[in-house]
């Protein structure tokens, strides 16, 4: 079984994902591993291969894997054979000879993750494949929202802004599809240039907006991106510009944000580009329980991929 995207995945299997996420966090909100799953990997080996750079996810895979008893091994665009020119299923296919049990695989080419399933029988988890998918990011997303806001099963009646450069995001795909699986209304919000096209919006379970005002005096969760200038080739976004027009700071929260709406982002955030220093730092801020239930989203994809 493979984990490449959740635009296909079925509403009943993203809401299992989920619940089994929520054993892997304790009364507080806090990552724990209860303990008939400390030994689930165990005796099992993770390959990470991370071709783009990555703090929370790398991490947080490793974290999860070894909470569950097994081991990793990180290979990276550095220092392995790819730098001779060794294509990456050729390099996943050396490292499934060694006894590798699954692969974590982060790389721009939005083809590779296919690649692999039709080239490895073991199991392949797609940590994003260029501006494709990012499905575990979708997943602890809407295990963020459903805390959240206290929803048992699913997000039905939930507004969510995905607001930035949507069409260069993986995260704003996978979070689109996961929050509209799970009944939210969900609205695409940026400037017309990093907003999908007409003829490709029917990708997208979304209705799309250019307005920041009407965007967020909308919503009740704002899932703020980063504007990706490496995935650009051309012309780039100028950061002041974009903080003027598209970013939140404290005064734009008090104009326009209902008193419950939250702010949630993928990370990394760009202090003073698309959030001001205050309103990351705010208690509208969800970030850092982002990061959090990734660990958790993260467990429970490894013992449903790898560990059964
Ligand atoms: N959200 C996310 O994918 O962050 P990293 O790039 O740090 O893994």
């Amino acid at each position: 079984m493979h984990l490449i995207g959740l635009r296909d995945m079925a509403a009943a299997d993203i809401r299992a994902i989920l619940d089994d996420a929520e054993r892997f966090l304790d009364d507080r909100g806090e990552v724990t591993t209860p303990p008939d799953e400390k030994q689930r990997l165990q005796g099992k080996t993770l390959a990470l291969l991370f071709m783009e750079p990555s703090t929370r996810t790398r991490v947080s895979f490793e974290i999860a894997a070894r909470r569950l008893g097994g081991s990793t091994v990180t290979v990276g665009a550095e220092g392995s054979s790819l730098v001779k020119g060794e294509s990456a299923a050729d390099t996943c296919r050396t490292l499934a000879a060694m006894g590798v049990d699954g692969f974590v695989v982060r790389h721009h080419d939005r083809q590779l993750p296919h690649v692999l399933v039709d080239r490895l029988d073991t199991p392949i988890i797609n940590a994003g494949n260029g501006s494709g998918e990012h499905p575990t990011q979708g997943l602890l997303d809407a295990l963020t929202l459903r805390r959240n806001f206290g929803l048992k099963g699913d997000l039905s009646g939930l507004k969510v802004a995905i607001m930035g450069d949507i069409v260069h995001s993986r995260v704003a795909r996978s979070d689109a599809h996961a929050f509209a699986a799970l009944g939210a209304e969900v609205r695409l919000v940026g400037p017309r240039r990093l907003l999908p096209s007409e003829d490709r919006l029917e990708d997208w379970p979304a209705t799309v907006s250019n307005s920041r005002k009407e965007a967020l005096k909308w919503a009740d969760a704002v899932v703020v991106l980063r504007i990706q200038q490496e995935r650009m080739h051309g012309q780039l976004v100028d950061p002041h510009q974009y903080a003027l027009d598209w970013g939140i700071d404290t005064t734009v929260v008090d104009r326009y944000l209902k008193p419950e709406t939250v702010i949630l982002h993928p990370g990394p955030v760009i202090r003073g580009v698309e959030l001001s220093d205050p309103v990351v730092d705010s208690d509208r801020s969800l970030i850092l329980k982002q990061v959090t239930h990734g660990v958790a989203v993260r467990q429970a994809v490894l013992c449903r991929y790898v560990g059964s």
